[in-house]
């Protein structure tokens, strides 16, 4: 006879009457004074047993069990009484009357009741086997299994196939710290796990195999954020012979139909934003368009007044002021102004100036506010007029150099937003808000170390006719460079890549790369693009982040099965952890700080 004939979770009315046998865990077990309840679970929900006394074999087990032993149920599939339903359960019209009842396995009191949704992350990462019983991580996991079944799906009728690449390789640069694994067969030599497939990919290319994808994972070795972690995963994705605009087509078509299957949801059309856009009004290059707040720019309308705080910003290269209007602002009271003003200064922002506006039809005299005396009529009458300010409002400046306005009023306008306040007042609309952010500039200057970093990566190509502006001007060369945006969260990314060797060594030459370099980090690469490699471009999705927000979940441990903390660790297995002299000795390797280990 089989072991189970059903999934507790999918019981329902269409058995009535049918004998059943269901093996799950027990969720709990209510004792009503003769007859015994026990809630079910499996992956696929619950499902209420009924065991009565008089079946006393059956009643003896029923009354030992505890929660999380795994059971075997067989009975017959009832009605539940009325007035006992349950609409939200798939299996809440119905009841299992027990008739015999197997312990599989006794379990040990579980750290935690599995349906308490107030755990702390700490005890659920170390209890992660128990914490992924509860269904919200069940559901969690299977979304993403959904997700990534119709992403191949999809990608395979379109023509890509599913190539592996190396983890041990050489270093793949996106911008973070390696990890390396050290070489036993040559001494003092390491392998980099890699940070994206990307230039495995492009080799594909060269290859000719047209259009590449892979489910892969990349190690990044960053500091760790709600949205990081130092293993995730890519859909990563690449063609040969199609433009940026192609590109951008098969891939918002992927999105939307994922949502569209998955969720229900039409995500609609997807804006495009140039990054220059994005920064000016959003002060982000990944804008949540949920939220209604934008930057008024008024940089060239405080050169002349005597505030310095706003003339020095306004005079100097780089520098920015900008103003945040708040519609209904006017509430927000001064304490709060004092919080949002601790809060600009994480990024780095040497103060928060700002304007209530009582009565506009007053001028100077409607206003309130401590800045107002140093600016002169013209400024005020300019800021009413460019923020269109109304009676009731409350108008924030930031004036810094521009990264700092951007960082500082772009998180701000993302708090206001996203607050009681900003909820309440409409300033967040409860929708999804997809754009694809475009036109990326190739290069940005590192102000600490004087020099330009790829904004993107080294191998994206520049738009056409930019190629000069590499040696001449590089803050200017604009990147065929994409992101798909999704509720101010960075989804994917991508690039059409540099094809030819010749562009290639330029753009290495505008970040500095000697030629030696060159050969030593990516010569293979380079050797590549000489024998006919074809125009071609991609991008890479992190799943992680996509499930993150199809779920609504807070943070992107809960749509990993076994993630890390913040502090790149693993608290269910308690790794990175020592390991043997020996082992250490094969690989050649000597601590510099043995007792680190001890005191970590
Ligand atoms: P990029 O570095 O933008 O591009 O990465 C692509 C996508 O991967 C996700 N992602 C992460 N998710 C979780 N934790 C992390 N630490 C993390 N880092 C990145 C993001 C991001 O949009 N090779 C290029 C792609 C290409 O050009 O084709 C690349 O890796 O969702
Ligand atoms: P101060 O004259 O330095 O007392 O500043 C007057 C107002 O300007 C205060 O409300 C400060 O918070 C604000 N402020 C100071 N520096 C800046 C800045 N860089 N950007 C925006 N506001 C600022």
């Amino acid at each position: 006879m089989a072991m189970r004939s059903e999934y507790c979770g999918l019981v329902t009315e269409a058995l009535m009457g049918q004998t059943v046998t269901l093996c799950g865990w027990v969720n709990r077990r209510r004792d009503h004074g003769g007859v015994i309840f026990i809630d079910l679970r499996d992956r696929e929900g619950y499902v209420q047993v009924v065991c009565d006394p008089d079946r006393p074999e059956m009643f003896k087990v029923a009354e030992d069990i505890r929660n999380e032993f795994c059971v075997q149920v067989k009975g017959i599939v009832r009605a539940r009484p009325a007035g006992t339903t349950n609409d939200k359960l798939k299996s809440g019209q119905i009841e299992v009357l027990c008739h015999e009842l197997n312990v599989l396995n006794a379990a040990v009191t579980p750290p935690f009741q599995v349906d308490d949704d107030n755990l702390s992350e700490n005890v659920r990462l170390t209890n992660r086997v128990m914490d992924l019983r509860r269904p919200v991580m069940q559901r969690n996991l299977m979304l993403r299994y959904k997700t990534s079944i119709q992403v191949r799906n999809f990608l395979d009728k379109l023509g890509f196939i599913d190539i592996e690449t190396p983890m041990l390789g050489k270093s793949t640069p996106e911008g973070a710290r390696d990890y390396l694994v050290p070489s036993r067969v040559h001494d003092g030599q390491f392998f980099a796990l890699p940070q994206s497939p990307q230039l495995y990919k492009q080799m594909l290319m060269v290859s000719g195999f047209d259009r590449y994808y892979q489910i892969t994972k990349c190690f990044r070795d960053e500091d760790l954020r709600a949205d990081r972690q130092p293993e995730f995963t890519q859909i990563d994705c690449e063609t040969s012979f199609l433009n940026e605009e192609e590109i951008r087509a098969i891939f918002q078509q992927m999105i939307t139909e994922v949502f569209k299957t998955q969720l229900g949801v039409d995500l609609g059309e997807f804006p495009i934003m140039t990054y220059q856009d994005a920064a000016f009004r959003f002060g982000s290059d990944k804008p949540d368009l949920r939220v209604k707040l934008e930057f008024t720019e008024l940089t060239d309308v405080m050169a002349d007044v005597d505030f310095k705080v706003f003339s020095t910003p306004a005079t100097t290269k780089g520098g920015r002021v900008v103003a945040l209007r708040v519609p209904g602002g006017a509430q927000i009271s001064r304490g709060e102004i004092d919080q949002y003003t601790d809060f600009v200064k994480i990024y780095g922002a040497k103060g928060l100036a700002w304007i209530k506006v009582n009565e506009v039809a007053k001028g100077r005299d409607g206003l309130q506010s401590p800045i107002v005396k140093n600016l002169h009529d013209a400024a005020i009458a300019e800021i009413l007029k460019r923020t269109a300010a109304q009676d009731g409002d409350l108008i924030f400046f930031g004036a810094d150099k521009g990264k700092i306005v951007n960082d500082a009023i772009g998180a701000l306008r993302l708090k206001i937003g996203h607050s009681e306040f900003g909820k309440k007042s409409g300033l967040f609309e409860d929708k999804w808000a997809p754009l694809w952010v475009v036109d990326f500039p190739m290069f940005e200057h590192d102000e600490e170390e004087d020099r330009w970093v790829a904004v993107h990566h080294p191998f994206t190509s520049p738009k056409d006719g930019h190629e000069e502006l590499m040696a001449t001007d590089p803050g200017k060369c604009v990147a065929k460079a994409y992101d798909m945006v999704l509720n101010g969260w960075e989804l994917g990314g991508g690039s059409v890549r540099i094809h030819r060797a010749d562009v290639q060594a330029k753009v290495f030459e505008a970040l500095n790369i000697t030629p030696e370099q060159q050969r030593a980090k990516f010569g293979y690469l380079l050797d590549a693009l000489q024998y006919g490699a074809p125009p071609h471009g991609g991008l890479a999705f992190g799943l992680d982040r996509l499930i993150t927000l199809m779920t609504g979940s807070e943070s992107i441990r809960d749509v990993i099965a076994f993630p890390k903390t913040q502090r790149a660790q693993d608290l269910l297995t308690q790794a990175p952890s020592p390991v043997d002299e020996k082992q250490l000795r094969e690989l050649h390797i000597r601590l510099r700080n043995p007792d680190a280990v001890k005191a970590s």
